[in-house]
């Protein structure tokens, strides 16, 4: 069996106590090929970028590299974070164009790829995660590395148009053709990208999703929506829901309902236009005030980018306007958290819950969406009102589906949560934790990985 080679911006190094479902599949899928998993230490150093660090935990080796004051500042908060993040999610109007960030993201992907080069054998597999990383396939090629590789992109692809407003473009998705293959989290994703290759690289689509660049290079792209570890979320749901912090929760809400939404603090998980849909609730469905309570979660994420400064600001005062304006002596309408919640606190929370509200105004998949379902009681499970532009929209049928941007249609799909009865919530649940149960995380990899294994080399 070939080696695998996990290459991603952040590393979940061994003992971390946060590690996601990601990491948990990468771990799985590295411990058994005695694999690699190479990406930057999340040390900013003293002076020079490219210190290596060596770790070796389960039969995975570690490698990970420090980057300069300099080189973080240009290619993590700069290009990745102020002009890739807006872009990749339709925020023309948010792009920061830099073309000294443009060149520090070039070149810490050069930096990358001169380490790992070294590390590469010709069987290995090497599986690239995300948009920090979009030019690195092309710069392992120049060191003359002919191991396959594998590109999947958890955020959305947008309109080829909306691309083409970034300056020197092809610069960075032109390199995507240096992949073997390409993933995405939906469909729509991919023909976006297949879009783009066509009206602005002058290439071509063939057949099963081959494409061809304008120069001829032929590489494949797909569409693997991304799923959670059912299994272990559910059973942390099961016995979360006798823990003492679940009770506590419990207690605190004198038999009201919870609505409940977990997003890190970013302009695309949609939160103030939330914060207004909630507003808009209580004003249009004036029997509801006082019967239900709205838990934001929003763990604060990119303090080093203006524009998520601006936006914790703002949603300090909006919450605490509609508090100010609704609230009772004994009821509070919005509670608004800032702190990061481990699995099981945040499961049990969910399994509590009568509703979750994920309306991202564009989001790649959105896991919290997916968590919600499997974290419920099937035989009282809560309802999910959802963006249609999550990715997790084409899959999850059973949410009430919601246009983010509509604050009234918002409040009411929220009234509905409220109002619905136990057979029709069950019915929605049903549907989507068959699907979410069927294509887990361990399938999505299996599926990547077996794809990749199979275009040529
Ligand atoms: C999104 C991205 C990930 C990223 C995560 C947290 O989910 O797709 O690549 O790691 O956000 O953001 P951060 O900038 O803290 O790594």
């Amino acid at each position: 069996m070939s080696r695998l080679v996990v290459v991603s911006n952040r590393v979940a190094l061994p003992g971390a106590s946060q590690n996601g479902g990601l990491a948990t599949a990468l771990d799985a899928a590295l411990k058994e090929t005695g694999g690699l998993w190479f990406g930057w230490s999340g040390k900013v150093a003293r002076a020079h970028s490219g210190e290596v660090h060596h770790q070796q935990a389960d039969g995975i080796e570690y490698l990970t590299v420090d980057l300069s004051r300099e080189d973080y500042e240009g290619y993590y908060n700069g290009f990745s974070n102020r002009t890739l993040w807006p872009l990749l999610h339709f925020r023309l109007d948010l792009v920061d164009y830099n073309a000294l960030t443009q060149a520090a993201y070039r070149g810490v992907n050069a930096l990358f790829a001169e380490k790992l080069s070294k590390e590469l054998r010709d069987d290995d597999i090497v599986w690239v995660q995300d948009y920090h990383l979009f030019p690195l396939a092309q710069e392992l090629r120049k060191r003359g590395v002919r191991a396959r590789i594998g590109f999947f992109l958890h955020v959305p692809f947008p309109s080829a148009d909306i691309v083409a407003g970034l300056p020197h473009h092809e610069k960075t998705f032109g390199a995507l053709s240096s992949y073997d293959l390409v993933g995405f989290q939906t469909e729509r994703d991919l023909e976006r990208f297949q879009d783009y290759i066509r009206l602005f690289r002058g290439g071509q689509v063939a057949a099963q999703g081959d494409l061809r660049d304008h120069d001829g290079r032929r590489f494949s792209a797909a569409a693997f929506p991304i799923g959670i570890d059912a299994g272990v979320i559910e059973s942390l749901a099961e016995t979360a829901s006798r823990s003492a912090t679940t009770k506590r929760m419990q207690a605190s809400l004198n038999g009201r309902a919870l609505a409940i939404g977990v997003d890190r603090l970013d302009y695309s998980k949609g939160l103030p236009e939330r914060f207004r849909a909630i507003q808009r609730f209580f004003e249009r469905h004036a029997d509801q005030r006082g019967k239900m309570t709205y838990l934001q979660i929003a763990p604060v994420s990119r303090g080093g980018v203006a524009s998520y400064r601006t936006l914790r600001r703002e949603l300090e005062q909006y919450a605490g306007h509609i508090n100010g304006a609704h609230a009772e002596p004994d009821w509070t309408p919005v509670r608004y958290v800032n702190r990061t919640y481990p699995h099981p606190a945040l499961t049990g929370f969910y399994r509590l819950s009568r509703m979750a509200l994920v309306t991202p105004l564009r989001d790649g998949m959105n896991l919290v969406a997916k968590e919600y379902v499997a974290a419920q009681d099937g035989d009282d499970p809560g309802a999910l009102v959802l963006s249609i532009f999550a990715g997790a929209a084409r899959e999850l049928d059973g949410a009430l589906l919601v246009n983010p941007f509509d604050s009234d249609g918002v409040a009411d799909a929220i009234a509905a949560a409220m109002a619905m009865p136990r057979e029709a919530r069950r019915e929605r649940w049903q549907s989507m934790i068959t699907r979410i149960r069927e294509y887990d995380i361990h399938a999505w990899r299996k599926d990547f990985l077996s794809r990749l294994a199979a275009t040529r080399n």
